[in-house]
């Protein structure tokens, strides 16, 4: 914990870090955020230890399904930080707090199926209607905002509000992308700063206040934490999808692509668990204690694994409740992009500013051409 605190210390004196990566220069923090990750992914061994990161690193998606279905490991214990805040820094981060001990991420057992199933009751009440805005509000932007020779930001005109008008159907509360600074998602990153996770208590709160008086607060932080957790998830990974099939072959019409029919690209390269107990993975001796970061984002890469994808979206009891809708949603953007008998040439790109953790463009420039 003292070298999280140093980390963000450190942060809080620097400004923005070449090519959004991570200020700490050491190459294994950059692996997921480099332009040759998937040269990487293929070379790396399925399981090594970093000592950069103090933690275990695993790229084989067989050997993390294996490791996120064992009750060896569990998630991480997020409270950790929110104590040293609150003890040690005397700070005041309980809209963070509450909303983490509500979080299904932060769990495990008995308490993490109740929340889940909660969440997950949340989000079927309203994965028809929030699938049916964003289909709409996709429509009218795409309608509005391709015209031949001009120049846009395809995330924040069309992505980000588009996903927004979604997920503000699961908040109930009009959300808004961040764009580059601080998003509440955020918070699940152990590496930011002091000062960001202040911003981000502050964005809780500002979020929760605009709840009507007679809502009950585990709605209002179930409803929040459901529209953060799919906002960000979804803008990444979308954004990421479509730079990668742009950049397959820049000359293709959106009309004459090839769509994947499974998103090409995730926003959440890897997950983290921790060792419950001294086991043996992969001829390794694992330690009780011990942190293993588990490369999702591999997968995508496996050329053994058809299904590969699905990884994207974890396994085992964690296993991502807005699996289906997000695949939903990457049908219905297929569909509507590829009505379109333009050309999208992207001239500039950009990636949020200390976010060590998520991928996902923040600003992607494009001209578009008959
Ligand atoms: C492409 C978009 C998305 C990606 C790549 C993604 C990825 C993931 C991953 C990898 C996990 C597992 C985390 C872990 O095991 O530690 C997860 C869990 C979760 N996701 Fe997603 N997700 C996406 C969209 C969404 C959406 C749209 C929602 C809700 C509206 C959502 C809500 C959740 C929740 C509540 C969990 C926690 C499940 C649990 O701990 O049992 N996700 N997601």
């Amino acid at each position: 914990m003292k070298k999280l605190l140093e980390h963000s210390q450190e942060d809080l004196n620097k400004t923005s870090s070449p090519g959004n990566l991570c200020p700490f220069s050491s190459s294994d923090r950059e692996i997921h955020k480099s332009k040759n990750k998937s040269a990487i992914y293929c070379e790396e061994p399925k399981l090594r230890w970093s000592s950069e990161l103090d933690r275990w690193l695993c790229f084989d998606p067989t050997l993390i399904k294996e490791v996120l279905k064992s009750d060896d490991f569990q998630v991480n214990d997020y409270f950790r930080t929110q104590e040293i805040l609150t003890n040690h820094l005397g700070l005041n981060v309980e809209h963070t707090s509450r909303l983490l001990s509500q979080f299904p991420f932060c769990h495990d057992g008995k308490f993490h199926k109740e929340l889940k199933k909660i969440y997950a009751k949340k989000l079927n009440e309203h994965h028809e209607t929030a699938l049916l805005q964003f289909e709409a509000s996709l429509k009218e932007l795409i309608t509005l905002k391709f015209k031949p020779g001009t120049t846009l930001d395809l995330v924040e005109e069309i992505i980000a509000p588009a996903i927004v008008s979604a997920a503000s159907i699961f908040s109930g509360i009009q959300s808004h992308f961040e764009g580059n600074s601080a998003s509440i998602a955020q918070l699940l990153d152990e590496t930011i700063s002091v000062s960001r996770r202040m911003k981000i208590n502050k964005k809780i709160e500002d979020f929760i206040i605009k709840f009507p008086k007679n809502t009950s607060e585990e709605i209002a932080f179930t409803r929040v934490g459901l529209a953060v957790t799919g906002l960000d998830s979804l803008v990444g990974a979308l954004s990421e999808s479509i730079v990668s099939l742009l950049n397959r072959d820049p000359n293709l019409k959106l009309s004459q692509i090839q769509w994947d029919e499974n998103l090409p690209a995730t926003s959440i390269p890897f997950i983290e668990r921790t060792l419950t107990k001294d086991t043996i993975l992969q001829g390794e001796q694992l330690k009780i204690g011990q942190t293993i970061r588990v490369y999702l984002d591999a997968g995508g890469y496996s050329k053994q694994n058809p299904t590969y994808s699905d990884l994207y979206f974890g396994a085992g009891t964690h296993t991502c409740i807005g699996k289906s809708f997000s695949k939903e949603l990457w049908t219905v953007f297929t569909k509507c992009l590829s009505k379109v008998d333009l050309r999208l040439q992207i001239i500039k790109s950009a990636r949020r500013d200390h976010d060590y953790f998520f991928n996902g463009y923040y600003l992607l420039m494009v001209t578009v051409n008959p």
